[in-house]
């Protein structure tokens, strides 16, 4: 394998997604179909990568080449088969490397559920066989549409027939050509020029070197893969639900080996690319996204969904929802918590029911219990903010930031209005809105002195006397008190 060079193919349309996105960007666990595919392919470290790309190549090149930077991008101008894409892939080798010397493995770019050790395995044994073509084959209860491996009286593979090209007795062949097929370079290259288009579709067909390596007397193999769902593809959306769902399932049950405790793997989403620990537990109704990953020890759910966050040993997170959070050893969140960009929470630290935390460093034992906003803010250590505070940090053009200091303790329904601070060790009465900065170790009050309105309910009842069943309204009703905040 240390001569190896794969070739990519994603230049059909993909008709029957119904999609404005190609298909072969169309996601499954948390990555593109070519993106599962391509991390395979750079599992077994070839030499070179070329992805064909066509169809609304403007999508796939830059999609591609962000993945694997130094993939070469060969374009087939139109579809004329998966023959004519090759021999645009090897044109577009020569040009931009050079000559082309060892192995040629060429796979399609939608098969989210291919696995680098499977192709490793494949080429290995295409290697050791020294053959001119091998085929990744796999037996398949409904071969209907696929390429068929038609072979002699002693097991010999003797051709791939297409579906459309097949006769009764060979659609009957249950072993198939999974699009994955491994060749000697020098073989590939004196064979593509020489594949005709004179077939059911009229288009060039790769599986037409079979034929060619036999007349050059050449050894031709087949290798079938136990594991056939590694070679699906998915041409809709049902058949890539299916997949996503396969996929998902294969994740958490190597995250179940891999000590994680899952109770209920059917409500349990992890994407490919996140990473846990073990003795991690996951309760139903979970999805875990993205690049996150959870500490041991970390309770995660029930109801969760957690992307491209960051979870410390121990933490507890029930019935939230987080995006780029970074949640510290013990911290503990929700229920019913959102967790928006840029919130990071220090080490025993605490966001409670109906908090919603944006841009926030909330510092390590600091707590927001209940009901509040907390935008663009410092919090420093040990502090508690009451019940109901936001973090008013939106004048209406310009976003500010708050800043509380170390063992502040704020009152309930509080508003703190940025660009303000609040210093180490300060108090806020309930219902303050903070204006001003609040020097370290000083109460702050803002509301007025309250009036008690002697006998006022008494009166209001005499004045409202129903007539006919009609409520009467009360002037004095929904109008403030005189001398009240308002007037
Ligand atoms: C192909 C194989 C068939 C195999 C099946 C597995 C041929 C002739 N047939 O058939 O034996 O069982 O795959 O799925 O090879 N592509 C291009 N350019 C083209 C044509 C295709 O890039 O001009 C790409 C497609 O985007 C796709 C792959 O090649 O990723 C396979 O093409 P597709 O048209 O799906 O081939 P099948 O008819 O399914
Ligand atoms: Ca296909």
């Amino acid at each position: 394998m240390d001569d190896l060079t794969v070739i990519v193919l994603a230049a059909g349309g993909g008709t029957r997604m119904k999609s404005k996105t190609m298909k072969v960007l169309h996601e499954v666990g948390g990555r593109s179909m070519i993106g599962h595919v391509l991390v395979a392919v750079k599992a077994m470290e070839p030499r070179r990568v070329v992805a064909v790309v066509g169809h609304q190549r403007e999508q796939v090149g830059p999609h591609i080449q962000a993945l694997l930077p130094e993939v070469v991008l060969a374009v087939q101008e139109t579809q004329d088969g998966t023959g004519h894409a090759v021999r645009v892939a090897m044109d577009a080798l020569q040009e931009q490397v050079g000559e082309v010397t060892g192995t040629v493995v060429v796979a399609a770019g939608d098969t989210p559920l291919l696995t680098g050790e499977s192709l490793r395995a494949f080429v290995a044994e295409h290697e050791a066989a020294q053959r001119a073509v091998s085929i990744l084959s796999g037996v398949v209860p409904d071969p209907f549409g696929y390429g068929r491996i038609v072979r002699n009286a002693e097991g010999d593979v003797e051709a791939i027939v297409e579906e459309k090209d097949a006769s009764p007795e060979q659609r009957e062949i249950s072993e198939i050509n999974s699009g994955i097929l491994a060749f000697d370079t020098h073989f590939l290259v004196s064979a593509l020029p020489r594949i005709g288009n004179d077939n059911a579709k009229g288009e060039y067909y790769l599986t037409d070197a079979v034929q060619l390596a036999q007349d050059d007397g050449l050894t031709v193999g087949a290798y079938p893969i136990d594991d056939v769902a590694q070679t699906e593809g998915a041409n809709d959306r049902a058949q890539l639900a299916e997949l996503g769902r396969e996929l998902n399932r294969r994740v958490v049950t190597r995250w179940m080996r891999d000590g994680v405790t899952v109770m209920d793997p059917a409500t349990t989403w992890i994407d490919a690319d996140v990473v846990l620990a073990p003795d991690v537990t996951i309760l139903p109704g979970t999805q875990l996204l993205g690049a996150t990953m959870v500490a041991e020890d970390a309770v995660i759910g029930p109801d969760t969904t957690l992307k491209d966050c960051e979870v410390g040993v121990g933490a507890r997170v029930v019935r939230t929802h987080g995006e780029l959070a970074v949640l510290g050893e013990r911290a503990t969140v929700g229920p019913f918590s959102y967790l928006r960009p840029g919130t990071r929470l220090g080490a025993g630290g605490k966001i409670g029911a109906f908090v919603e935390t944006k841009n926030a460093e909330i510092g390590e034992g600091s707590k927001v219990p209940h009901l509040s906003y907390v935008g663009d803010a410092e919090i420093g250590r040990g502090s508690n903010i009451g019940a109901g505070t936001i973090f008013a940090n939106y004048d209406g053009t310009t976003k500010h930031r708050t800043t509380v200091g170390d063992g502040a303790k704020t009152g309930s329904n509080n508003t703190f209005v940025a660009p303000v601070s609040i210093g180490d060790g300060a108090m806020t009465g309930g219902g303050t809105v903070v204006r001003q900065d609040v020097p370290p170790g000083a109460l702050a009050v803002s509301a007025g002195p309250q009036r008690n309105l002697e006998g006022h309910v008494a009166r209001r009842s005499a004045t409202a006397r129903p007539t006919d069943g009609e409520p009467q309204t009360d002037p004095g009703v929904g109008q403030p008190p005189p001398g009240g905040p308002q007037s």
